[in-house]
């Protein structure tokens, strides 16, 4: 790969988001831990280093990078704690306050190539109780924040950049803007020499051709998403019949989702091998209380189920998987971080299986991927398919799985998306979707008074899922979504819209 930005990640949650901006403007972006970035300077392909934000302070912590960035003539930027580092590194003074958070105004003091385009006042978005009072020596103000603290500043000399807001962030209205700037005025990118993931495909096909000995077959596990789709068509056009997708149907799937993931992949010439394991995946989950437990359950018995499949296909050497750049970084680089929901290390089919990894969207993000996607061919409507948790329905039920309460998830999931997309909103929402646990509400039905379920309806926008918010609906929408959903899945008599943010609640039930 061609030349490359490298963000020093120090715990920030937006440090993808930093690397995402970057490559959008054109610079191929790679995340790397502190400890990492002496070695990484030595490498000539390395043209830029961005400092990320961060949960420490700088007034309590040792500072964890080698100097030696200082002595580098790649441009630098620091970003909120980043640009506090920077500031303390090079002989500034950082201070306590009272805090700047969420949206503020910025005064653009002095024009400069990476502000070009912006107003003399500009909102962006903060986060952060520490501040720099003072720059260091040779640096110049470029913009101050409400209070008065340093909002950017720039050394004299040297392309070194420190930035207190998140530029990454969408709330930071002309943040694209900057990471333009960056990329192309200060670190010098030409359009000819700008990343592009599409540009990537013949690259990807070709590699996979060399990796893959001419007899051997490449098993691709495939679940309708576009992730795995990517894969199997980019192995499929490097080996033709000897790439083999494996579709398990392990009966978690939304209402008439397997046949049209079916009819979806073949149409894209995949010949996909079917495997319907639905009844012994659910009689094994069957009064399972725990999600954990379901959620371990479901990726042992994918295991199971994908290995019999694969004893059975002669030449089988090579496992391939849909994972995705933020898999790999994450289960590499979540020390001491809590783990919240079990999905986010790289599931990983196991070693026992005995084959050779295949992973060629390994460096790419989602957004990249679909962009793949549309040159693929992939139709549009696949393309925008929301995501889909790997063990699907399983994670949607509260409480005790039953085969009552997955079949209300599904139903109820199938309205919920119908009714956005009547109301043209699918694609403008991250995912939608209806919950179920075990309580109850009295309602009446005719004259009767009945108990039934109550069903939890979760639409959420969302960039990357790390955070999400609930939309505010139209009134006529949610009466349609709550009126089918009473009236079609049988056992329902309240449908409630969820409306706690991502954090504190996650976006799905458990
Ligand atoms: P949470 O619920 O943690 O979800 O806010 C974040 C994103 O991950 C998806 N998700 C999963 N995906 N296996 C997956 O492949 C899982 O076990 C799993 N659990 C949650 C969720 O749908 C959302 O997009």
């Amino acid at each position: 790969m061609s030349k490359k930005a490298i963000v020093v990640n120090f715990g920030g949650q937006y440090a993808h988001l930093i690397a995402r901006r970057l490559r959008e403007a054109g610079l191929f972006a790679v995340l790397i831990q502190p400890e990492e970035l002496e070695d990484a300077l030595r490498r000539d392909d390395v043209v830029a280093v961005v400092l990320s934000g961060g949960p420490k302070s700088v007034l309590e912590e040792e500072i964890e990078i080698n100097p030696a960035i200082l002595e580098t003539r790649v441009p630098v930027l620091g970003i909120c704690y980043g640009h506090q580092l920077l500031a303390k590194m090079l002989g500034g003074r950082v201070e306590r306050g009272p805090g700047e958070y969420g949206n503020t105004k910025v005064r653009i003091l002095e024009g400069d190539p990476l502000l070009d385009g912006l107003d003399r006042e500009e909102v962006v978005w903060m986060s952060h109780g520490d501040y720099v009072a003072l720059p260091p020596p040779g640096f110049k103000v470029l913009a101050v924040s409400e209070r008065g603290y340093v909002a950017v500043m720039k050394s004299s000399d040297r392309p070194i950049y420190g930035v207190q807001f998140h530029p990454e962030v969408s709330h930071t209205a002309k943040g694209r803007l900057i990471f333009k700037n960056f990329v192309e005025k200060i670190v010098g990118v030409e359009p000819s020499q700008r990343w592009d993931p599409v540009s990537q495909i013949p690259r990807l096909i070709e590699q996979i051709r060399a990796s893959v000995g001419p007899d051997e077959k490449v098993l691709i596990a495939v679940s309708g998403g576009i992730d795995s789709t990517v894969t199997a068509i980019l192995i499929s056009k490097a080996i033709g019949e000897r790439a083999v997708p494996i579709f398990v149907n392990h009966g978690l799937f939304r209402e008439g989702e397997p046949e049209e993931v079916l009819s979806a992949l073949r149409g894209l010439g995949l010949s996909v091998v079917y495997v319907d394991a639905s009844e012994r995946f659910l009689s094994r989950l069957e009064g399972v209380d725990d999600c954990e437990e379901r959620r371990r359950i479901v990726g042992e018995m994918f295991a199971e189920v994908f290995a019999e499949t694969a004893a059975k296909i002669e030449g089988a050497k090579w496992l391939a998987q849909g994972t995705l750049y933020p898999d790999v970084v994450e289960s590499g680089a979540v020390k001491g971080a809590d783990r919240i929901k079990s999905h986010h290390n790289v599931a990983g089919l196991p070693q026992w299986l005995g084959l050779k990894m295949l992973e060629p969207l390994k460096d790419f993000y989602k957004d990249e991927v679909r962009a793949i996607a549309r040159a693929l061919g992939v139709p549009e409507e696949f393309v925008r398919r929301h995501p889909f948790p790997g063990p699907g329905l399983a994670v949607r039920i509260m409480g005790r799985f039953t085969r009552e309460k997955l079949e209300i998830a599904r139903k109820a999931s199938r309205i919920v998306e119908e009714e956005l997309r009547r109301a043209g909103l699918y694609d403008d929402v991250w995912q939608a979707f209806a919950a179920v646990g075990d309580d109850k509400w009295v309602g009446v039905k005719g004259d009767a008074r009945t108990v039934g379920h109550v069903v939890v309806v979760r639409i959420v926008q969302s960039e990357d899922a790390m955070t999400a918010d609930w939309p505010q609906l139209d009134k006529e929408v949610l009466s349609r979504i709550s009126s089918r959903i009473t009236s079609e899945v049988p056992n329902v008599v309240m449908v409630a819209y969820a409306i706690t943010q991502k954090p504190p609640a996650t976006i799905e039930p458990c």
